[in-house]
């Protein structure tokens, strides 16, 4: 194999620790961390030398560096769009950002612009999308020729602790203190808001895949702690989207799809775990058909960003279709807005 591709770390985090690092760790000689950088410096430092690499609290040293051929973007949402901005003005010929690619769709309207100047790749961390059973089976339903008719995401999860510990040793943050009491509407809509751009967008490019169009938002409520249910009607098609957070039952990822003549369900693997991919069954009249594989999406992302920095290949999922994918789950919030305004 040829030289390791050298990666820097926006963000040292639970998703760096967790996920990032011991997926890039299945990978071989493929890549190598050589910056990470976090505004906390206990992180920052402590991550940093796990991996041999250079610490900072200072985004500047990973763009300058140009032994950094590809930033890994695990920051809060908010800094994403300029971090991928600033990745690109740096040369970068890569960036892995992860969900929400940005935060509105002008920040993605930038980040295009920026990209297409730079000619860096950008892939963005919807794991699903990549996980190489979800893509066989998602192509074996388009060959039947079936459309569906329902589309029903569910995702029901306990605290991240749970995956977290299991995964690393994280590098230990104070915990937050939690609010307690009624929400009023504009608490409503800002959670509403961060549920569709931190959990319900996990999926969106898969519920795009069979429910291309929103329609019209039916309903949509607010689920404490944490969650949402929501149904939104295409003239083809209907999605029920349905998240809860944390529960203190095992978690439960599904994503259904109901059509005219199969029915296609999977079991998805949450975020942080790292046993292979989804389970799909492809169901209709001449039998059942299961896909699965040794290889989650998390593995086929970072295969990917290799493909893509090693051979030129093209990203398996455009940057186009990131933005249309990451504009749905902005007008789902918009449209949500809309019935809490109303009903209150
Ligand atoms: N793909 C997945 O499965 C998955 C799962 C959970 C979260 N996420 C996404 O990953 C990202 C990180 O999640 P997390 O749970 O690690 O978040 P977090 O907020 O717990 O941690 C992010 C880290 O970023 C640091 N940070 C804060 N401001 C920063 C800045 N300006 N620049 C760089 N670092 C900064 C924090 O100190 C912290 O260590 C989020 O965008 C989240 O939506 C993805």
């Amino acid at each position: 194999m040829s030289k390791s591709i050298g990666i820097g770390f926006l963000g040292g985090g639970p998703v760096t620790q967790a996920i990032h690092l011991p997926a890039i760790a299945t990978l071989g000689e493929s890549f190598r961390t050589v910056r990470v950088m976090d505004v906390n410096p206990v992180v920052a430092n402590e991550v940093a030398a796990r991996y041999g690499a250079i610490g900072s609290t200072h985004a500047a040293p990973i763009y300058e560096d140009p032994a950094v051929e590809v930033v890994a973007i695990c920051s809060p949402n908010a800094f994403h769009a300029e971090q991928v901005m600033a990745s690109c003005r740096a040369g970068k010929k890569a960036v892995l950002c992860e969900k929400p690619l940005a935060v509105s769709k002008e920040e993605a309207a930038a980040i295009r612009e920026a990209a297409l100047k730079s000619g860096t790749a950008i892939f963005v961390g919807t794991m699903h999308a990549y996980d190489p059973a979800y893509v066989e089976a998602r192509d074996a339903w388009r060959q039947t020729g079936d459309s569906a008719i329902q589309v029903r995401n569910a995702i029901f999860l306990p605290t991240n602790d749970v995956y977290t510990d299991q995964a690393t040793e994280l590098v230990p943050v104070p915990a937050p203190q939690r609010q307690s009491g009624l929400l009023d509407v504009s608490i409503k809509k800002t959670m509403m808001r961060g549920a569709m751009l931190g959990l319900a967008i996990h999926d969106i490019p898969l519920v795009r895949d069979f429910h291309p169009n929103m329609g019209q938002l039916k309903s949509a409520s607010f689920l404490p702690p944490f969650g949402y249910s929501l149904v939104s009607e295409a003239e083809d098609s209907t999605a029920e989207l349905t998240g809860l957070m944390p529960g203190v039952w095992p978690p439960k990822w599904t994503f259904e799809v109901v059509g005219r003549s199969h029915r296609w369900y999977a079991e998805m693997p949450p975020s942080y775990v790292m046993a292979g991919s989804a389970r799909i069954e492809l169901s209709g009249s001449s039998g059942t058909r299961v896909f699965q594989s040794g290889t989650n999406g998390y593995q086929k992302l970072w295969q990917a960003v290799s493909d893509t920095v090693r051979h030129g290949a093209p990203p398996p999922i455009p940057l186009e279709t990131a933005i249309d994918d990451l504009a749905f789950a902005l007008d789902l919030a918009d449209g949500i807005d809309h019935l809490l305004e109303k009903a209150a």
